[in-house]
């Protein structure tokens, strides 16, 4: 049964086809009293309508592939690939405070997005083998996260995951992040990208592809 009975309704907003909650919704009122995320998962972040942008021009998200998303916070992105390519995703956060929002809104969208509490630097190959691509929107924020990102790819690449794409408002390590991987991977771009919808919104893209992958 749908999570509400009747749309459109206060504070709900949409963008790229899926229904996001905004943060005076009465949902997100309630939830607020029983979970605070700490590390920036208290809002959705606009990069991630950046990555939902990116992957209605381009021909990465295909049919139900496995998807793991870093960082996903309330899980716009998850949600997104989920509803727009029948994704198998996995939302990957360290702050388990997160994932009550991104389940409300993923039962507002009638989508399933598993959920999985970890940090980027303990994400092991053996668990990476499980996905075709990672994505990520707005987890460049500290200057110690560009070697953990970096490092995390590099294994991402080893199990076998073909394709890693971060999108990001444009911080510092992300940039540095971004140095790094063109100058060590084959297949490296770091693009200029813009959201249309819920508003003009820049970002940039970092794509990068498992050259080994056959
Ligand atoms: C700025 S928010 C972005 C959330 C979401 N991607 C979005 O676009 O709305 C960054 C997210 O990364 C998570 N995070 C921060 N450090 C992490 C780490 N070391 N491992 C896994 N997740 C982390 C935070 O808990 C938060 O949910």
């Amino acid at each position: 049964m749908p999570l509400l009975q009747e749309l459109p309704e206060k504070n709900i907003f949409q963008a790229y086809g899926i229904l996001l909650l905004q943060n005076n919704h009465r949902f997100v009122r309630k939830l607020k009293k029983h979970y605070t995320p700490s590390i920036h998962g208290h809002k959705t972040w606009n990069s991630s309508f950046v990555l939902m942008d990116y992957f209605l021009h381009n021909e990465t998200l295909e049919y139900e592939q496995s998807i793991m998303e870093l960082g996903c916070g309330w899980g716009p992105a998850s949600i997104f690939c989920a509803q727009h390519a029948s994704a198998k995703v996995t939302g990957v956060d360290r702050d388990d405070e997160v994932f009550p929002f991104l389940e409300v809104q993923a039962a507002l969208n009638e989508v399933d997005v598993t959920t999985k509490q970890a940090s980027f630097e303990k994400l092991t190959k053996k668990e990476l083998s499980n996905y075709d691509i990672l994505i990520g929107a707005d987890i460049c924020f500290w200057d110690k996260l560009t070697g953990i990102h970096f490092n995390l790819i590099k294994r991402a690449f080893q199990a076998g995951v073909k394709e890693v794409i971060i999108a990001d408002p444009g911080r510092e390590p992300f940039y540095a992040l971004a140095e790094k991987c063109l100058e060590f991977f084959e297949e490296c771009e770091l693009i200029d990208w813009y959201a249309s919808e819920p508003e003009y919104f820049e970002a940039d893209i970092l794509h990068i592809k498992n050259s080994s992958d056959s």
